[in-house]
């Protein structure tokens, strides 16, 4: 319990114990002085008395946490701890739909979907997540301002899959551009029907583990295919799986390489991806 205070607030063992001194006197001197006052008003003879105490300490309170820090050296903290406590008991509920990208390439599906939102007040783009140091959309996020976030195997599959980070954005809604892991049941849970990914073909042909990029493109062109696409789909546990929400079809030519299909498919994929995340936002957001 100890240990998660100090990562929470990044603190030592020393400063833990000051401002856990800090708590416990100012604590006790906030019951001191509550008390002190409804006797000297005469309130404690009020049958409400119980109920006045609580909203006397609830004021009271921070001005004695602050004034007993002083001479533990630990205003700065408190300062800091109180403004943000205050913030968040103020904070009205954000009409804004938060949504994270998560990508592992170039991002040049992240990148029509920033550009879409980049003024809409209603939906923003609040965080990169990227699997590959080396991916461009870090550039891409680094370039247009937006925090980003580079993930581990081992924290992503096997401990909180970062659900703290998403939450310190606030993210609402996930979105899949490009992104080559699998997503585990611990983030699916955490966001039911509200994570979604764009795959390069008309699934549920020519997806599943291993089929991503220019794979793809090769498969459906060695089975001799006459149409391709993409398909926009919400995720679960299984890969390339879910339910599909929408489907978009282009032809394959005679001389068609994977190359030219992939860039066909990016084409459909920058034209409707965006289009179809703020159909599904706004139908959120009435539901
Ligand atoms: C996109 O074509 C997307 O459909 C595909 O990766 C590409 C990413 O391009 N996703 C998959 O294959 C997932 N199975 P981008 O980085 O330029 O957006």
């Amino acid at each position: 319990m100890f240990s998660k205070l100090q990562q929470r607030w990044k603190v030592n063992g020393l400063q833990l114990f000051l401002i856990l001194c800090t708590f416990a006197l100012g604590g006790s001197l906030c019951g001191y002085l509550a008390r002190r006052l409804l006797i000297s008003t005469g309130l404690e003879k009020n049958g409400l008395w119980v109920v006045l105490y609580i909203i006397a300490m609830t004021l009271i309170w921070p001005l004695c946490v602050l004034l007993v820090s002083i001479p533990f050296g630990q205003y700065p903290f408190f300062k800091k701890y109180l403004t943000k406590v205050w913030t968040r008991m103020t904070r009205q509920k954000s009409p804004v739909t938060h949504v994270a990208i998560f990508a592992s390439g170039a991002g040049s599906n992240a990148h029509k979907i920033i550009d879409h939102f980049q003024n809409n007040g209603a939906v923003k783009i609040s965080l990169i997540v990227c699997n590959n140091p080396q991916a461009g959309v870090l550039n891409l996020a680094a370039a247009r301002k937006i925090p980003s976030l580079l993930i581990q195997k081992k924290r992503f599959y096997e401990e909180d899959a970062y659900l703290p980070e998403l939450a310190r954005q606030h993210i609402d809604f996930i979105v899949l551009a490009g992104f080559l892991w699998k997503v585990p049941v611990t983030l699916i849970n955490k966001f039911p029907n509200k994570i979604i990914n764009i795959h390069p073909a008309l699934l549920p042909k020519y997806g599943g583990k291993g089929m991503y990029g220019d794979k793809v493109h090769e498969a459906v062109l060695a089975a001799k295919e006459k149409e391709s696409g993409i398909t926009i789909h919400y995720v679960d546990e299984i890969y390339d799986h879910g339910n599909i929400i929408q489907q978009a079809t282009c032809s394959i030519e005679e001389n068609e390489t994977p190359a030219s299909l992939a860039q066909k498919i990016h084409q459909l994929e920058h034209k409707h991806y965006p289009e179809v995340i703020s159909h599904l936002l706004q139908a959120t957001n009435n539901s």
